[in-house]
């Protein structure tokens, strides 16, 4: 699909406007644009968005949108979505190679035949998927909701949920159903070390433990809490604790500490001394190359209207039945 280079793009700092802010800001009234933001956005891509949120709330965005370009701050299959629900709008990502892992971990053919094995069962897949993968599913989820429609599918109906293993075995242990696995997994969110966690929680014994879904069991089974960017966003703020170990990507806590800047947050460490836990794709967009895709309006996303067609209609479903 898109080859991914993990190296950000180097600028002559005399190609920008002294003030980035002001220039980003001026083009969105031009292009009469909306900036959406993932909370693992970088910091300053965070201040600029309209909006920020977790995969969930930023498709209910674009889904409601009126802006006529989507400026989309997060990685290809989030853009994606936002572009399958507004076929007829301009849907710009800063940096096309902003892959996923855990997307890249599911590729069409192979699953094709997957589901053929299995010609008996629906598909719910994570949105973390292609939209190859969206076109041959049932219902689309999202780390928010995995729970939510699992419980809604009947009993008797046998499901195949793709492509997080991690986030499946979670709404298996929740829902008590059993699904058929997709073992796809983010490198981002198996990075974290149970070991280094749990030192941690030694050394800040009030910290509260908080994990996103797609971490493994070994560190999930650690958590206080469990739900995804917004769900551990508002679990934070709620908490009486002054303390968290937030086992997700480390982008989440711009937004906590701006919400509570009097509390303690946490990276959990990764398993080798790295910066592994900040999500390499996301991390390719930077506030120069957003200024400059809505200077261009380049580089757009594009899809065929016949995957387009058939990926729209698991994602209404989530959303209706969200
Ligand atoms: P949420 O946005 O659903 O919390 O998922 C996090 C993630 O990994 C996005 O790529
Ligand atoms: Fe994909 Fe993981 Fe990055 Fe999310 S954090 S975009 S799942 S690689």
């Amino acid at each position: 699909m898109f080859a991914t280079d993990l190296t950000k793009n180097k600028f002559q700092s005399n190609d920008f406007p002294a003030d980035l802010f002001a220039a980003i800001k001026e083009l969105k009234k031009e292009l009469n644009a909306v900036i959406l933001a993932h909370y693992y956005q970088d910091s300053d891509i965070q201040d600029i968005a309209d909006y920020i949120g977790d995969s969930l709330g930023l498709s209910q965005k674009a889904a409601a949108t009126n802006a006529d370009v989507i400026v989309f701050a997060g990685v290809h299959f989030m853009a994606e979505t936002a572009k399958i629900l507004n076929p007829d709008k301009l849907v710009l990502l800063p940096d096309l190679e902003a892959g996923c892992s855990l997307a890249d971990s599911c590729p069409p053919k192979e699953f094709a035949a997957f589901k053929a094995d299995r010609p008996d069962h629906i598909v719910i897949s994570y949105i973390n998927c292609s939209a190859e993968i969206k076109a041959m599913s049932d219902i689309i989820c999202t780390s928010s909701n995995a729970v939510k429609i699992v419980q809604q599918i009947p009993q008797e109906t046998p499901i195949i949920f793709a492509p997080d293993k991690n986030l499946g075995r979670y709404v298996m242990e929740q829902t008590g159903r059993d699904l058929v696995l997709w073992e796809g997994a983010c490198i981002v969110h198996e990075t974290f070390s149970e070991k280094k966690i749990i030192e941690l929680k030694i050394d800040h014994p009030e910290a509260e433990i908080i994990a996103h879904p797609e971490c493994e069991q070994v560190v999930l089974r650690h958590a206080d809490y469990i739900g995804s960017t917004t769900a551990l966003l508002k679990y934070s703020q709620q908490s009486s604790s002054r303390e968290f170990i937030v086992a997700t990507e480390p982008g989440i806590i711009h937004q906590m500490q701006k919400q509570t800047p009097n509390k303690q947050f946490i990276p959990a460490p990764s398993t080798n001394n790295c910066a592994c836990n900040e999500c390499p794709y996301m991390r390719l967009n930077t506030l120069e190359k957003l200024y400059l895709a809505m200077k261009n309006r380049t580089p757009e996303i594009t899809i065929s209207e016949q995957i387009q067609k058939a990926a729209l209609k698991p994602i209404q479903k989530m959303l209706e039945l969200s």
